[in-house]
């Protein structure tokens, strides 16, 4: 189980080499200690007693792939997820984002959509459903597919009505949804102006010309090289003037596309392009 010598370092390389090669999924300039941990987990899951034991399976076997990369892309979400990210949104992007006739927003690596359907409450809340097209973008088909359900469990929404509340929610969360038994459906007029596709942001090109890009919880996962190639996709993604959201744990600040952006909410790394 232990991937601590030169060889297993060695085959831990071998198969991230081989899982790009097999399935296209790059994860070559993901941050290691993520991917041994998860990778560690889906061993004491299955069989297996070592990576090179799993090679098989991983090649010949796609939906034991599938597992893996669902493990490897850590998917946790949650709605109004850092609820001062939101009512920073709310109070100072939105009013800039009012100026605009019409607003594409990109949410990338969206995960369940959990995140996706929060900004979508605050669009409609503000005015700005009918003006607006929202992009969900993930890696990962399984979670997806959960967000274009809309389907989220119910004991989830305790919390996430905390959450709602905290980011300044204009009415009562419930409105948003319909309870289904263990578990609630999201209002369909939500859906109406989200697209969800798959798109990887280590292999795929750039989204033209957005006015907001929200990207949280997922750099932490990419390598210096990677982060900044991902940086440039989102540069060359947003319009002078757009918005760029990552959230608490992430900054452009150390990469080389910093100088391309200003501060406009600095404790929640909201940056705007400059022109
Ligand atoms: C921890 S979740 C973050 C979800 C949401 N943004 C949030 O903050 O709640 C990270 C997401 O990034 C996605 N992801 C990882 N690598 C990706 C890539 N190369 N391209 C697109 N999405 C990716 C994962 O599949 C996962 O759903």
């Amino acid at each position: 189980m232990e991937i601590a010598n030169e060889n297993e370092k060695i085959e831990f390389e071998l198969r991230l080499q081989a899982i790009y090669q097999k399935y296209g999924y790059d994860f070559r300039n993901y941050a290691r200690a993520s991917l041994k941990r998860r990778i560690r987990y889906r061993l004491s899951q299955s069989n297996f007693k070592t990576i090179s034991e799993m090679q098989h399976k991983l090649l010949n076997d796609s939906k034991f792939f599938a597992t893996l990369l669902s493990d490897l892309t850590i998917n946790v979400t949650e709605m109004f997820r850092d609820p001062s990210f939101f009512k920073a949104l709310r109070e100072i992007v939105i009013p800039e984002l009012k100026k605009q006739p019409f607003i594409k927003v990109w949410h990338a690596g969206c995960s369940s959509g959990e995140e996706v359907y929060s900004t979508a409450i605050l669009l409609k809340e503000e005015g700005l459903h009918n003006t607006s097209l929202i992009y969900a973008t993930d890696t990962d088909d399984v979670v997806l597919n959960k967000a274009k359900s809309g389907i989220f469990a119910i004991d989830r929404m305790k919390d996430y009505t905390l959450n709602y509340r905290k980011a300044g929610g204009l009415a009562s969360f419930a409105d948003y949804y319909t309870a289904l038994y263990d578990n609630v459906i999201m209002d369909n007029s939500l859906k109406k102006n989200i697209v969800f596709s798959n798109h990887n942001l280590v292999t795929d090109g750039v989204f033209g010309e957005m006015d907001m890009i929200l990207c949280r919880n997922v750099f932490i996962y990419f390598n210096r090289d990677l982060q900044d190639r991902v940086f440039r996709l989102f540069s060359e993604s947003l319009r002078p003037g757009g918005f760029l959201c990552l959230g608490t744990k992430e900054t452009i600040r150390s990469s080389s596309f910093s100088d391309d952006f200003e501060n406009v909410a600095d404790h929640e790394r909201i940056y705007g392009k400059i022109a």
